[in-house]
């Protein structure tokens, strides 16, 4: 699919909790064209110090007013400036960018597995999915968590845990997905969160014989398969067993049994 340049003016800017924030943008055609998992690189203006673009999942989009929502975490320079941009800013936006989750197969149950701003970028899968999945929220604490009412209004069971245990289940959110699979005939599992989650959640699909999607959080520079700042090592039928292939024009998204990971 064409990816779009497009200058979007920031509709509204604000702190969900934490350091958590979320950017309303009108962005009409990448909105239109967007599938769940996909992403947009943002160029942030009055940061022309810092040449590269930063990559956001898009979290919501609304095809008919051409609004396009991305949450993100205040993490380092970009991020806090982004959170300083009033209303009326406008950001160029290259998007929709990189291969994102598969619908759900007929017959299967789906299985959101989310931490973090993974919560975003798992959203619109369970928006458009024909089922509405399962829903499992993990962060270290009560703060952390995201988007659990959202997902409840899409109709999804949402089950949290927290590693502090100050909402839900005190632990992993790996715990609640093996509770799941024991009771899931065919799951469809999608994952987005940090590299160590979504091993987890590789590595427990795989000693049932099962496979999901991961979405992978890697550092980008070009965006656009240019420059190959992004590869990751996939598993391949080569003689060497394994290839590079990049994160932004492959992925995000990956078969999680492909993942060579280390
Ligand atoms: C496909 C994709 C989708 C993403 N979606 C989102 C999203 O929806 N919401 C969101 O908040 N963030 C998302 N990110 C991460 C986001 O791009 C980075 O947090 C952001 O670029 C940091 O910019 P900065 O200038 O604030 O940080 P910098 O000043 O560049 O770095 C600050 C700190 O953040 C770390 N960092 C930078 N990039 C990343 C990264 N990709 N992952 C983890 N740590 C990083 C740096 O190592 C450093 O420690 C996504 C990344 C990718 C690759
Ligand atoms: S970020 Fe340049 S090739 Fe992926």
């Amino acid at each position: 699919m064409a990816r779009i340049q497009e200058d979007a003016p920031i509709q509204r800017n604000h702190r969900l909790q934490g350091d958590y924030f979320q950017v309303d943008l009108h962005a009409p055609g990448i909105a239109a064209a967007t599938q769940p998992g996909q992403f947009v690189h943002v160029q942030l203006p009055g940061f022309e110090h810092r040449v590269l673009r930063r990559p956001f999942s898009i979290y919501d989009v609304d095809a008919k007013t051409g609004r396009l929502s991305v949450i993100y975490k205040t993490v380092g320079e970009g991020t806090a400036h982004l959170a300083s941009l009033p209303t009326g800013t406008v950001m160029n936006l290259l998007g929709p960018l990189g291969v994102g989750f598969s619908a759900p197969p007929a017959g299967t149950q789906p299985i959101v597995v989310a931490g973090g701003y993974g919560c975003a970028a798992t959203y619109l899968f369970a928006k458009r999915s024909p089922v509405p999945p399962l829903v499992l929220i993990g962060g270290r604490s009560a703060g952390d968590i995201l988007l659990q009412r959202e997902f409840a209004a899409l109709g999804c069971e949402v089950r949290i845990s927290t590693n502090d245990g100050s909402q839900g289940h005190a632990g992993f959110v790996t715990a609640l997905l093996e509770q799941a699979l024991d009771r899931v005939s065919s799951p469809f599992v999608v994952s987005c969160g940090p590299n160590p989650m979504l091993y987890a959640v590789a590595r427990i699909l795989a000693e049932r014989g099962l496979d999901g999607e991961v979405s992978l959080d890697h550092a980008m520079c070009c965006g656009v398969g240019a420059c190959f700042a992004c590869v990751v090592k996939l598993k391949a039928a080569n003689p060497d067993g394994w290839e590079y292939v990049r994160t932004c024009l492959n992925g995000p998204v990956f078969k999680a049994s492909t993942v060579h990971w280390e």
